[in-house]
């Protein structure tokens, strides 16, 4: 997150001495990415946030594929993915490669027995349906929908939802998401030219400290186990921090389309950027305004990136029989385009209310079990 964030209590001076009121020293920790060299923020405990009483269970939580390698365009419905009660059971993985996994999920109960921490990916949480807080050790965020949550690796959590009815798309990346560094200046500042700025940005809030002692369970995820481990300590234990690596908010409400009077490339519905994959936000926004444009895409052959695009509302100009919640997957080696009809159909719209997300992968997705239970195996021949 390129902008420094505090709240709460912290020394004037980094790993100097800071004590409470009693004299104890409270407890350093650097939180960071990519070594020493990426995103940190400093910490302060009141207890020391090593203390581990018991590693109680090891679970097998990898994605099962049922495809590695294929060539063919799917359609899967991404609302007949189950709705499951616990939030981490709640999330199905459909499309992965060593660099994501893209998950879908319609958790019914807030995360209220345990904390979350995703050791090896930064989560980016799209909420469909559903609103809540997302808590952390740093600070609250409240969602609605339509927000983008990311949340760096490493961070613990707890979601919150105020109804039964969540629905989340969801992707963990194993490499660091950003903003896009063409709209940021030297300095790391959103520049004119950006379809976002920083006050856009839902950053943490309310910092509340528990000094509780008991049995606190932290189900961490790394290289595709959930470890149960007990802690002895409430770990929202943070009595301050400050940095620059914290979870944030983002409203795609917020991401003001760029427009032309030829149809834009995807590009400039760049949200995010990893270095193996793109997040866009296709937004509602005015048609191309040039007298003989046509709205509608041309096809186009991703050659060497894989295309998923998930449906969040409106009605999507390009596609046929297309409803919230569809996922599409375009895979890299062979064009697509428009829906029979729709490149005719787009001449002379002005406007559309489209909201979509799209995830371009530079490496091919695999596809799993669970995508397959939602696949509607026929979307490939949709262009005949
Ligand atoms: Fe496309």
């Amino acid at each position: 997150m390129p902008i420094y964030h505090k709240l709460g209590e912290f020394p004037a001076k980094r790993h100097t001495q800071f004590r409470n009121t009693e004299g104890i020293l409270y407890n350093e920790e650097l939180f960071g990415t990519i070594g020493f060299d990426g995103m940190s923020s400093l910490m302060y405990h009141i207890h020391r946030p090593t203390m581990v009483k018991e590693v109680l269970s090891e679970t097998e939580v990898a994605p099962k594929i049922a495809i590695e390698k294929s060539i063919k365009s799917r359609l899967l419905k991404g609302f007949e993915i189950d709705s499951v009660d616990d939030f981490l059971d709640s999330r199905k993985a459909i499309l992965v490669n060593n660099d994501l996994h893209i998950s879908l999920a319609a958790p019914c109960q807030s995360m209220k027995t345990y904390f979350y921490k995703n050791a090896d990916a930064d989560e980016l949480l799209f909420v469909h349906k559903g609103s809540g807080t997302l808590k952390t050790p740093i600070g609250s965020i409240k969602f609605e929908p339509g927000d983008y949550l990311i949340i760096p690796r490493g961070t613990i959590y707890q979601i919150h939802f105020n109804s039964k009815e969540n629905k989340i798309f969801l992707v963990e990346s194993f490499s660091p998401i950003y903003t896009p560094k063409r709209y940021r200046n030297y300095f790391g500042q959103l520049q004119e030219h950006s379809p976002f700025c920083e006050r856009d940005y839902k950053l943490p809030e309310n910092l509340e400290t528990y000094d509780l002692q008991g049995d606190f369970i932290i189900k961490i995820k790394k290289e595709g186990i959930l470890y149960e481990m007990l802690y002895p300590n409430h770990p929202f234990d943070v009595i301050g921090w400050d940095g620059y690596n914290f979870p944030y908010g983002f409203s795609i409400h917020n991401f003001e389309p760029i427009t032309g009077r030829i149809h834009q490339p995807p590009p400039v519905h760049q949200t995010f950027e990893t270095k193996a994959f793109v997040v866009c936000s296709f937004c509602p926004r005015m048609y191309d305004y040039h007298p003989l444009s046509i709205p509608a895409p041309y096809n186009h052959s991703n050659i060497d990136s894989d295309e998923v695009i998930y449906y969040v509302d409106g009605d999507f100009m390009s596609r046929n029989n297309i409803e919230q919640g569809h996922i599409t997957l375009h895979p890299g080696g062979i064009p697509h385009g428009p829906a029979p009809g729709a490149y005719e159909r787009s001449i002379g719209q002005t406007f559309t209310q489209e909201l979509a997300v799209m995830v371009d992968t530079f490496r091919p997705l695999k596809i799993t079990e669970d995508a397959l239970k939602i696949d509607d195996g026929k979307y490939f021949k949709s262009w005949l």
